[in-house]
């Protein structure tokens, strides 16, 4: 992301944001919140979020990067000094998630292995995942694999390379994504499932479910992390903005639903009518979709080509989410590339051990009711994600004003969705925001 040479088409510019945007937030995230928060109604609160906060705020990300040609610590600041504390509080957001998406990344680095050595079978066992995140040894060593192969990267400087991989990874991700779900419906049993993740029941709605479906929102979208600043501030002034971002948030989010599709209605097939699965959590994709290759002809080889694609997918996340910390280190700090790398791998890792152990040794230690994974993922998607957003609200609703944002659209196409961009900027989100964060803190979560 360091070179400034911006992307060659319009193509490469949406494939690389969505190659941001696609990763586990979609694949292991968005079906365990769906899950968990009533499916139908978690869905449909989602998209309407999509449409409206998600659009509103990844189009301003965007615009401000390819205004200012700036990553976001200096992007608000060039816009206006007084405001730069934005870029600051923006690139905290990666510095907590990195460690604990290198967990997850581990795991998913353990299940690869796994079907790739034909012991894919044995993971379709109830207690299998459990088993394996309650170990000490093995969630740090694949922890370590994983967070050692995204240093490499970094370090080899191949983000071309792998931006290039993410252009066919992507659209075969979204294909086995798709023959998955399918097959999932197929499932016996699978339909009532299908039914939960589809039609909202809305007794299931409560504030909980709104502040859940915006998290996931900034998670999934990459959004206030200053990560699609800088993406747009390598897009050239004649793409068209609007349509870009329309493109990005579409790909995003078909993903995440199909990977609804691909877990919950298994769990209804495979849980006897028990469906006390549904809340289980961050480990349920590695509980659910081993049951489904399982039970599936040849189930063995899709799995593993499964994970290996998961794998990519969260490598390309997370390298973006790496580079993002140290470009903000380089900055501040003026320390070699290499120096910077090696002290964020050490020091990711020691953040990361408690998160790697909570599900076993440490699984007595709760911070506010959650395990430490859980934890930092509620600080980072609840917390810092909202007051980011807010402040982002506040300084391009009134500060610097919408018509900056309009200017900068207008250079590449008519700004179609005029009205409703200012309404949501100035009234809508802000006061949405403050409520997330109020009952965030007041502990409704
Ligand atoms: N959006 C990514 C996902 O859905 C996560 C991510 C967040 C990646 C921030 C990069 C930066 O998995």
């Amino acid at each position: 992301m360091e070179n400034k040479s911006g992307f060659s088409s319009r193509l490469g510019f949406v494939l690389a944001a969505a190659g941001s945007a696609v990763g586990l937030g979609n694949l292991w995230r968005f079906p365990y919140l769906a899950a968990k928060y009533g499916g139908g109604i978690f869905l449909l609160v989602y998209l309407i979020l999509a449409v409206t906060f998600g659009f509103t705020l990844m189009l301003t990300e965007i615009t401000i990067g390819r205004k200012t040609g700036k990553s976001c610590v200096d992007a608000f600041g060039m816009l206006n000094k007084k405001f730069s504390f934005i870029g600051y509080l923006a690139a905290l957001v990666p510095i907590i998630i990195f460690p604990y998406y290198c967990v997850i990344g581990g795991w998913v680095t353990k299940f690869l292995t796994l079907f790739a050595t034909g012991g894919g079978k044995s993971a379709a066992a109830d207690e299998y995942f459990g088993g394996f995140i309650g170990q000490t040894g093995q969630p740090l060593v694949f922890l370590g694999i994983f967070m050692a192969v995204t240093t490499v990267i970094i370090l080899a400087g191949v983000q071309n390379g792998i931006e290039k991989v993410s252009k066919v990874l992507m659209p075969m991700l979204a294909v086995m994504t798709v023959g998955i779900a399918v097959y999932a419906l197929t499932i016996p049993g699978a339909m009532d499932g299908f039914v939960y993740y589809l039609k909202p029941n809305f007794s299931m709605f409560s504030i909980k479910t709104v502040v859940a479906a915006m998290g996931q929102l900034f998670y999934s979208m990459s959004l206030a992390m200053g990560i699609m600043i800088t993406y747009g501030s390598y897009m050239s002034k004649e793409n068209d903005l609007e349509g870009s971002v329309r493109q990005i948030e579409i790909f995003d989010t078909c993903i995440a639903f199909m990977a609804g599709i691909m877990i919950i209605p298994p769990i209804f097939a495979f849980s006897n009518g028990d469906t006390s699965m549904l809340q289980q959590g961050p480990t349920l994709m590695f509980v659910i979709l081993p049951k489904v290759f399982a039970s599936m002809p040849g189930g063995q080889i899709v799995g593993a080509v499964f994970f290996v694609l998961v794998f990519l997918a969260a490598l390309t996340s997370s390298v973006s989410l790496m580079e993002t910390v140290l470009s903000v280190i380089q900055d501040k700090f003026h320390i070699k590339r290499t120096i910077g790398c090696i002290l964020i791998l050490i020091i990711s890792f020691l953040i990361a051990i408690p998160s790697a152990l909570g599900y076993g040794e440490l699984s007595s230690v709760q911070i506010l009711g959650r395990s430490f994974l859980d934890f930092f993922d509620f600080i980072s998607n609840n917390i810092l994600m909202p007051i980011v957003g807010l402040f982002t609200c506040i300084f391009v609703g009134y500060i610097v004003k919408p018509a900056c944002i309009e200017e900068e659209i207008n250079i590449s196409g008519k700004f179609k969705s005029k009205k409703l961009y200012t309404v949501m900027m100035k009234y809508v989100a802000p006061v949405f925001m403050v409520i997330i964060l109020v009952s965030s803190l007041v502990g409704y979560v």
